[in-house]
């Protein structure tokens, strides 16, 4: 077992005493990147970047690279269950991800197989293994899966949606189905981030990036009980260190005292809630990730600066923040930008971590 050489992303999610805080971006390893862009091209697809170790790991590491980075996240997607699933993933070019089979009937439904992880999905266990390898303990490998809920609303549509039409008339109209649904996703997702922490994931996040576009009770009802059924099953210890879990709902705002009481170790924030008033809500029970608007990064590395320190500022003193942006870095952002916001929370954050 290899020691890690840099482990603040993990003691900051179990509020253990840090130097800095410490920062990685959600879809850091992307298109902004044009070594990203070169091993895409050589690859031929995205998918067949996710589906080959090599390529996964090479594209993984190429932001850890340029930046001080620290964490690493698995370069894969979230919609790999559903393709594993049968429901045949592929990315049109400019229309984000489609499926060939769309799942939009109770039958259809009641047919859907529980991917085996170690098999129907063991490209992304190989992938994960790869990565560690290569990491060779710089700092820790978050592993990552989709919310239930999230990943309905792609099966449902049969890809993207700005309304989830489709999607939310089969849960008011035949909810028992949707359940039937987001149980079996439940459980998918369950075991695929077991197999993935089993490989060497040394945290988890949970992204639920459409629970926000669901009323309160449905939140409650469709989204967050299936994520509480996926926490508890969940490997908590491995390696000799405890796993950390994040729960990330985009527009999930408001429920954050409902998602700390799911017992995981971290909430991620978009940028619509101020994280100083977020701490005092979720307390001593959580560590909080986030929250910068990503679109900051289209401003001066000054303005970047500016509002980096003011996120800093309104978190406060001591451990409990991961900075990380809102949600995922754009294709636009100049890389030297994303540089100027690592390097401002590493410099800017020495001064909330001084032991007294
Ligand atoms: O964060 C990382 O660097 C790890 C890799 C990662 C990707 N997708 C790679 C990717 C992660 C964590 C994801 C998660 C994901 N995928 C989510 C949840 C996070 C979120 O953004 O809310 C969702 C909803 C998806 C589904 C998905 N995959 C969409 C909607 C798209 C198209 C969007 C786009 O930017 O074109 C993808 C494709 C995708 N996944 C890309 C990357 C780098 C772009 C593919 C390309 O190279 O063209």
């Amino acid at each position: 077992m290899t020691t890690l050489k840099n482990d603040r992303f993990l003691r900051a999610l179990l509020k253990q005493p840090v130097d800095v805080t410490p920062v990685w971006m959600m879809r850091q390893a992307g298109r902004y990147l044009p070594e990203y862009r070169a091993s895409r091209a050589k690859a031929g697809d995205f998918m067949s970047l996710c589906m080959n170790p090599e390529f996964a790991c090479e594209v993984t590491l190429q932001p850890l690279e340029r930046y001080p980075l620290d964490a690493a996240i698995l370069f894969s997607d979230i919609l790999t269950i559903p393709d594993a699933m049968g429901l045949g993933l592929y990315f049109e070019t400019g229309e984000g991800p489609r499926f060939r089979n769309v799942v939009d009937t109770p039958e259809a439904i009641e047919a859907l197989p529980i991917p085996d992880a170690n098999d129907d999905l063991g490209y992304v266990m190989d992938a994960v293994r790869t990565i560690r390898r290569e990491l060779n303990g710089r700092v820790p490998l978050i592993g990552f899966a989709g919310s239930p809920w999230t990943l309905a609303t792609y099966m449902v549509e049969g890809g993207s949606s700005k309304d989830f039409r489709k999607c939310k008339a089969l849960m008011y109209n035949n909810p028992q189905a949707m359940h039937m649904l987001l149980d079996k996703l439940a459980q998918s997702v369950t075991s695929y981030l077991n197999a993935q922490i089993l490989a060497g994931a040394q945290a988890v996040q949970i992204f639920d990036s459409w629970g926000g576009s669901l009323s309160d009770v449905a939140y409650q009802t469709f989204s967050l009980a299936y994520m509480q059924k996926i926490v508890d099953g969940l490997i908590r210890e491995h390696e000799g260190r405890r796993v950390p879990v994040i729960l990330f709902t985009k527009g999930g705002g408001l429920w954050l005292e409902s998602m700390a009481d799911t017992g995981v170790e971290a909430l991620g924030l978009d940028w619509t809630c101020d994280i100083g008033s977020a701490r005092q809500r979720v307390g001593d029970k959580v560590a909080l990730q986030g929250n910068m608007d990503p679109s900051v990064l289209y401003a001066s590395p000054d303005s970047i600066r500016d509002e980096v320190a003011r996120i800093l500022a309104s978190y406060g003193t001591g451990t409990g923040h991961v900075f990380n942006l809102g949600h995922g870095i754009t294709p636009q952002v100049d890389p030297e930008h994303a540089g100027a916001f690592i390097n401002a929370v590493h410099e800017l954050s020495a001064k909330y971590h001084e032991q007294n």
